[in-house]
C-alpha cells in the first residue's frame, strides 16, 4: 500500500520504490528510483510559469484548460520543492522531511502521469486533484517540526545564526511555491463545483466586507475562549471619499485577503485580552481597520492600543522558528508562531506587501498593500533551481 492516497491502480509497484523501506527485489526498486529520479530533475529544469490574475478569470476559469495547465505546471512546481528538500543535508535522517518528501513525490507523480483522456474528464482528474490536497494538509505542520528538529541537532538556540536564516529562507521558499499550488488545485476544485464563482478570484473583491468578516470571526472566537471581547471599528476610504459605498473593490483572492486580515487581528486582540485586566481597561484599547486605496493599490492599516512587540522579541517575529506564544492558551494562536510570516508570505504571493512598525508601549501598525491592477497581479513563484533561493545549508 502506498503511504498516501494519490496514487492511482497500478503504480503500488513504482510507489515501492519511493518508500524509505523498500518491499521488492532490489534490482526492481533501483531501476524505479532511477527512473523517477531522472524525471524529477527533468522537471526541476524547467522553469515554473507563473499565472497571472487575468488568466485566473479567463482560460483558467475553465475546466479542461486549467487541468492541461496543471498537468505541466504542477510537477515542476512538485520537482523544485522535492529537490529543495533533498538539498538539506541528511535530509532522510528526520522522518518529518521524509514525510514532506514522499508527499510532493505523490504529488508529482500523480499529476505527471495524467493522460490527456485522464485529464480532460473531470470525474477521473477532481478526485486526483483533492487527494493532492487532503494528503497534503500535515506539510506545514511536519515541516514545522522537521526545522525545530535541525536547530535542535544544530545546538543553536538563536533564531538569527546564519543557520537559522537559511532555514527561515527555506521555508519561505517551500511554503510559497506551495501556497501557489494550493491556489492552483483550489481554483480547479472551485471552477468544477457548484458556485457561480467561476474559481477562487473575485472580480469585485470587497476588501471592506471583507475586513468586516474577518473582525466578526475573530471576535466570535475570543468570546468563546475568553469570554471577553476587544473592540474593532471598521472603516473604508477612497479617493472618492469615506463610507462603506465608497469601499474599494478590486479582483482579488477573497481567502487570501481573509487569511492576512484574521492573523493580524487575531494577534492585536490576543495582546489586547492579555493587557487588559478589566472591560474598561479594554475599552480604553480599540483596534482599528482602515481599508482604503488609489487606482493602483488597496492598503489596509491594522492599528491596535496593546503597546506594541515587546523589545526582545524584535525581528524574530518573522521567524518560522520562533513562537511567541508555544502554550497556545487563548485559540487566537495557530500555536507555531507561524502567523505572521505566513502571512507576509500571503501578501507576496499576488505581488503585495505586509509591514508592521511596532510604536514602544503604544501599540502595532500593521500595513497590507495589495496591488489594484490587474497587470499587477501576478503569481510570485519562486524557481528554487536557477535562482539565488537556493539553499546553502550544506555549506554552513
Ligand atoms: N499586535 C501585536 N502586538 C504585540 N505583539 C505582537 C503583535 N503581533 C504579533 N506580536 C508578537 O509576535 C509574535 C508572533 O506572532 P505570530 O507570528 O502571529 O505567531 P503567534 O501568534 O502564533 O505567536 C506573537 O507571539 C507576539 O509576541
Ligand atoms: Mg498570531
Amino acid at each position: 500500500m502506498p503511504p498516501f492516497g494519490v496514487v492511482r491502480r497500478g503504480c503500488a509497484m513504482r510507489w515501492a520504490g519511493l518508500l524509505p523501506r523498500m518491499r521488492f527485489g532490489q534490482r526492481r526498486n533501483f531501476v524505479f528510483r532511477e527512473d523517477l529520479a531522472a524525471k524529477v530533475a527533468e522537471y526541476a529544469a524547467m522553469k515554473p510559469n507563473p499565472v497571472s490574475l487575468h488568466s485566473w478569470l479567463g482560460e483558467f476559469a475553465e475546466p479542461v484548460q486549467l487541468a492541461e495547465f496543471l498537468c505541466t505546471e504542477m510537477p515542476i512546481r512538485y520537482a523544485e520543492r522535492i529537490r529543495n528538500i533533498e538539498s538539506i543535508p541528511a535530509w532522510q535522517d528526520i522522518k518529518e522531511l521524509v514525510d514532506v518528501h514522499t508527499i510532493q513525490l505523490n504529488a508529482f507523480q500523480a499529476f505527471a502521469e495524467q493522460s490527456r483522456t485522464q485529464w480532460q474528464d473531470v470525474q477521473h482528474f477532481k478526485p486526483v486533484v483533492e487527494e493532492v490536497q487532503a494528503a497534503d494538509r500535515m506539510t506545514k505542520l511536519l515541516l514545522m517540526q522537521a526545522a525545530q528538529k535541525l536547530r535542535r541537532q544544530r545546538g543553536t538556540d538563536s533564531f538569527m545564526d546564519e543557520f537559522s536564516l537559511e532555514l527561515n529562507k527555506f521555508l519561505d521558499v517551500f511554503l510559497l511555491s506551495r501556497l501557489g499550488c494550493n491556489m492552483l488545485m483550489g481554483q480547479y476544485l472551485a471552477c468544477t463545483g457548484a458556485s457561480p464563482l467561476k474559481g477562487i478570484v473575485n472580480p469585485q473583491c470587497d476588501a471592506f466586507e471583507v475586513c468586516r468578516k474577518a473582525a466578526d470571526e475573530v471576535k466570535r472566537r475570543c468570546e468563546i475562549s475568553q469570554g471577553r471581547v476587544p473592540i474593532v471599528h471598521v472603516e473604508a476610504f477612497t479617493m472618492a471619499g469615506q463610507g462603506v459605498t465608497k469601499a474599494p473593490r478590486f479582483s482579488y483572492i477573497p481567502g487570501i485577503l481573509m487569511h492576512i486580515v484574521r492573523e493580524l487581528l487575531k494577534n492585536s486582540c490576543q495582546r489586547s485580552l492579555e493587557l487588559a485586566e478589566s472591560a474598561s481597561e479594554l475599552h480604553e484599547m480599540p483596534i482599528h481597520v482602515v481599508v482604503c486605496a488609489d487606482k493602483r493599490h488597496v492598503v489596509i492599516r491594522i492599528t491596535d492600543r496593546a503597546r506594541g512587540i515587546p523589545r526582545q522579541i524584535g525581528s524574530k517575529i518573522w521567524s518560522y522558528l520562533y513562537s511567541g506564544s508555544p502554550t497556545a492558551i487563548s485559540g487566537l494562536s495557530f500555536g507555531y508562531g507561524i502567523g505572521l510570516p505566513l502571512s507576509r508570505l500571503h501578501a507576496r504571493y499576488l505581488g503585495g506587501s505586509l509591514d508592521l512598525v511596532s510604536l514602544p508601549g503604544y501599540g502595532v501598525d500593521a500595513y497590507l498593500s495589495l496591488p489594484r491592477v490587474e497587470a499587477d497581479l501576478v503569481e510570485q513563484v519562486p524557481d528554487i533551481e536557477q535562482d539565488a533561493t537556493q539553499i546553502n545549508l550544506l555549506t554552513l
